[in-house]
């Protein structure tokens, strides 16, 4: 591919319009080794990867990926300007086809920071966000063949009540979705803004703005998997690293949190047993806690009053401590 020139620090992720979230303590959990390999294992606009890339030496490596084909042509231009950049286009839960065999459980660290990139809400064209009248689409990789158009104007009312309510915590869920199916077809965004729009006025709530974001994160959450995907990818990750190797993940809402607290507690922990059954190998922790982050960290004040995008945001991370299988 032609290599064109572009910046080669983390200002030039801010320029193409993604500002990374908590830059120094994702980088500050994972740069275990300057000369190990590493994965960024979405990419976006490369925020955390290029200031990874300025702590390790020349002979370390970093795969970077991204399943926005957006993001990977970035990556592909960084890849260009730094030799050390290998890129895949994908998912993470994917990640060990991505990388050689030989590298597998070779990794000194795996970076998850997971959701949508500002360049996707911003981009009207991809349907992801109610602020901005687009094509309900939705999808991260436009490879895929599910749109949010397709899902909502095929999906049983009941499967949609269900999506709204665990993936968006929407206490109306039956009513939209009674609603939504009533107002079918549905094509863009405005359309689908209008049926939580009529909804809530019947509802007598005041709070739309805030459905309007529980809805949209619900569908957007069951177009991409992104749930299931986070649970592949969270395995896939720690799968990567080597002994002494870091996995760190910046989640976005709760669902998410959760998800990662529950994983790395079975890790860091072992499994919960009967009290009365012996502990075997099995059952002993195979991570620790990374001291900078222990249970989560939140973003300081200063930059959740500079990115709104970073006001939910949270850091979780972990050390793998030995080559046995969770
Ligand atoms: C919050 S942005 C990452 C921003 C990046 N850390 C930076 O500093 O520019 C999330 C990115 O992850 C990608 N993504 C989300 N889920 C993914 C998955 N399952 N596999 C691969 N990429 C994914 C999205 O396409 C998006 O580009």
């Amino acid at each position: 591919m032609e290599c064109i020139s572009s910046p080669s620090n983390w200002a030039g992720a801010r320029e193409a319009g993604h500002v990374p979230v908590m830059l120094e303590e994702m980088v500050n959990a994972v740069a275990v080794d300057r000369n190990g390999d590493y994965v960024d294992a979405t990419f976006g606009r490369g925020g955390h990867a290029r200031h990874l890339l300025a702590r390790l030496s020349t002979t370390a490596k970093l795969l970077v990926i991204d399943r926005d084909a957006d993001a990977v042509a970035t990556a592909r231009q960084l890849a260009c300007q730094d030799s050390r950049v290998r890129v895949g286009h994908g998912r993470f839960g994917a990640l060990r086809e991505h990388l050689d065999d030989g590298a597998w459980g070779r990794q000194s660290g795996v970076m998850l920071d997971v959701g949508v990139s500002s360049p996707q809400i911003d981009d009207s064209a991809r349907g992801f966000s109610f602020d901005h009248a687009g094509p309900l689409d939705m999808r991260m990789d436009r490879r895929d063949q599910l749109t949010a158009a397709t899902w909502l104007n095929g999906a049983p009312q009941t499967e949609i009540a269900d999506v709204i309510r665990r993936f968006g915590e929407e206490r109306y869920a039956s009513r939209l979705a009674k609603r939504i199916v009533a107002s079918r077809p549905l094509q863009t965004t405005t359309d689908l803004k209008a049926v939580v729009a009529a909804t809530l006025a019947s509802s007598r709530s005041r709070a739309a703005a805030g459905a309007y974001a529980r809805v949209f994160q619900a569908v957007r959450i069951r177009v991409n998997d992104e749930l299931a995907e986070l649970d592949r990818g969270l395995d896939a990750a720690f799968g990567a690293l080597k002994v002494g190797g870091r996995v760190a993940v910046i989640t976005f809402h709760s669902l998410e949190h959760r998800l990662v607290r529950q994983r790395f507690r079975r890790w860091v922990e072992g499994p919960a047993l009967p009290r009365r059954l012996p502990v075997t190998d099995a059952a002993r922790p195979v991570a620790r806690r990374v001291d900078t982050v222990g249970k989560g960290v939140r973003p300081s004040d200063a930059e959740r009053d500079a990115n709104p995008r970073a006001r939910s945001a949270l850091l979780q991370a972990v050390e793998k401590t030995t080559e046995r299988d969770p």
